[in-house]
């Protein structure tokens, strides 16, 4: 969680929801609750896809669980381990780049784009902060959690996010 307040100066109302939300770096340790943390994924599931095809997977750390929060953690690159090793929690967003018809779905990486908006709100609603994170080590998230790529055979998920 992050205490702070930060609210966009617009130049049109907005919800407040949208205009509170901001990516801190601070973050206090104390652990989100289950039911918080639920809500949050609840929250990106509902998001609107191409095809309702939910595209999204994502693969959640906490401190609980050490072991696996260590793994999300090493996922990311230096510079974001400095700051997110305070969160409580720690999450990778993977991106299923094929329909289950095997054909190519287009807007996988827009759909789950979707859902990290709508847990984000979700998040300011419960009074909690998201900061997502593009530096990640792709190939290294992929081996720490067996996430196949799209030339693997069978496997069709070929994008991460933190
Ligand atoms: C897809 C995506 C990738 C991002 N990657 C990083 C990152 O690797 N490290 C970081 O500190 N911030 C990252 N950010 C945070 C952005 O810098 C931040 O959202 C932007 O500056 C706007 O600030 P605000 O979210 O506080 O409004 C990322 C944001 C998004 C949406």
């Amino acid at each position: 969680m992050s205490i702070l307040k930060r609210p966009a100066e617009t130049s049109a109302a907005i919800h407040d929801l949208i205009r509170h939300r901001w990516s801190p770096r601070a973050f206090d340790s104390k652990p989100v609750e289950e039911e918080k943390l639920r809500s949050l994924f609840e929250a990106a599931r509902w998001a609107a896809s191409s095809y309702n095809a939910q595209p999204w997977y994502f693969i959640v750390g906490t401190k609980d669980h050490p072991e696996n929060y260590k793994r999300v953690l090493e996922s990311l690159i230096e510079f974001n381990q400095g700051w997110a090793k305070n969160a409580p929690v720690l999450a990778l967003s993977v991106a299923k780049l094929k329909f289950d018809d095997g054909k190519p779905n287009r807007h996988a990486f827009h759909d789950v784009g979707q859902a990290a908006a709508n847990l984000s709100l979700q998040a300011e609603a419960l009074g909690l902060s998201v900061h997502q994170m593009a530096g990640i080590e792709p190939e290294k998230a992929r081996k720490l959690f067996d996430i196949p790529g799209l030339r693997s055979s069978g496997g069709n998920c070929d994008r991460l996010s933190g």
